[in-house]
């Protein structure tokens, strides 16, 4: 009898204890935040997302900045695949934009100027002669984001007004970019607009990748596959030419997986021009909508990314400009090509480019694009 009741308090006490231990697992999903510093006098916010697998993404509401993506290799092993920094202090000044929201004209517009029904805007030139990622002050990168974490989803809301004449752009712009962690280890990143003049409008996501890991060597062995027949050539500058050239017979041939650094190398001007791969691909889309934008493959540890996309382009940079000046996470050097970025985009300078996609929001109208990025193994 005494046995029986002894034998029957251990299960119970076992059973309890199993459930407390789910419980805690499963509560370990959702969105966390903590104080990450302080800017202007306003808190520095860093959420936390975690999905019921054990992927996390960290984010801030100075910059958006994602400033950690941890996933598991085949084994199970996690590793941080973004680099960055382990302080808020860090990322002043950044830049490389590691991890950054870029905006409001990603990328590159020539000469700093564009014109827009019959007026000439001038920006600031931070790029050689041109301006790069929305120009010097208030850029998307470095402001302060309202945030807030979504009820309803594993995610965050950032938002932003930009002004009227802020970096010499037209319009009070009003931004929004969420990000939201699934169960299907996607983070979705969502990008919503509207304006009160008519304004270009190009964003995108900065994250440098190494699916083995930040600071763990460079990104040349990491195989690519970009859903794209045609790519825009650049001139001296960076700026395209105009022409959407065939990718048949060159280096820039993603379209079966083939390594970043097989060809990087190679005696091809576009390469010389780019240093590397600093150029955007055109995706092959049938129609509006997510379109598969590229898939990336890590050998050693079996990580895969996989970016979608409603956007027309993407850039695919090979992180040709890390120099070893910027020392990240644990101390880890970044040096050349030790991350690579798939910024999907509008394609560069398109405002003095009217046979490319349009980038013009227009008062009434909203500026709707979706970005996933999709962690598995193999
Ligand atoms: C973009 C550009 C690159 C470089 C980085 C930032 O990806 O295309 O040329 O300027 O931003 O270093």
């Amino acid at each position: 009898m005494m046995l029986r009741r002894f034998l029957i308090t251990i299960a119970l006490v076992v059973m309890i204890g199993g459930l407390l231990i789910a419980q805690q697992n499963s509560s370990k999903a959702g969105v966390e935040q903590e104080h990450f510093g302080a800017r202007d006098g306003r808190p520095v916010i860093l959420y936390t997302l975690k999905n019921s697998h054990g992927v996390e993404v960290h984010a801030m509401n100075y910059g958006g900045i994602i400033q950690a993506i941890r996933v598991p290799d085949r084994n199970g092993k996690i590793a941080d695949i973004v680099l960055g920094h382990d302080t808020y202090e860090g990322y002043v000044p950044n830049p490389p934009y590691l991890g950054a929201i870029v905006g409001r004209y990603a990328n590159r517009i020539a000469n700093g100027t564009f014109t827009l029904d019959g007026k000439t805007y001038t920006l600031p030139k931070n790029d050689g002669p041109n301006t790069l990622h929305g120009g010097v002050t208030k850029t998307f990168d470095k402001v302060m984001w309202e945030s807030q974490p979504l009820k309803d989803k594993n995610g965050v809301l950032f938002e932003y007004v930009s002004k009227d004449g802020d970096d010499g752009f037209p319009g009070n712009m009003h931004v929004k970019v969420s990000y939201v962690l699934n169960d299907s280890n996607e983070l979705v990143i969502d990008y919503q607009a509207t304006t009160d003049k008519a304004s270009p409008i190009n964003v995108s996501q900065h994250s440098y990748f190494n699916l083995k890991g930040e600071g763990n060597g460079d990104i040349l062995d990491h195989e690519i596959m970009i859903n794209a027949e045609r790519f825009t050539p650049v001139d001296k500058n960076l700026i395209p030419t105009g022409e959407l050239r065939s990718v048949k017979g060159t280096p820039f041939d993603f379209t079966k997986p083939a390594q970043m650094g097989a060809r990087i190398n190679d005696s091809d001007e576009q390469l010389t021009l780019g240093h590397g791969y600093d150029h955007n691909f055109v995706l092959d889309r049938k129609g509006a909508g997510m379109t598969l934008a590229a898939r990336v493959y890590e050998p050693s540890t079996g990580r895969i990314l996989e970016v979608s996309t409603t956007q027309p382009g993407v850039q695919f940079y090979t992180g040709n400009f890390l120099d070893g000046s910027v020392t990240g996470k644990d101390g880890h050097v970044y040096k050349r090509r030790y991350g690579f970025c798939l910024e999907t985009q509008h394609f560069p300078d398109s405002p003095n480019h009217p046979k490319f996609p349009n980038t013009i929001l227009k008062p009434g109208e909203t500026f709707h694009q979706i970005t996933v990025f999709k962690f598995s193994t193999k």
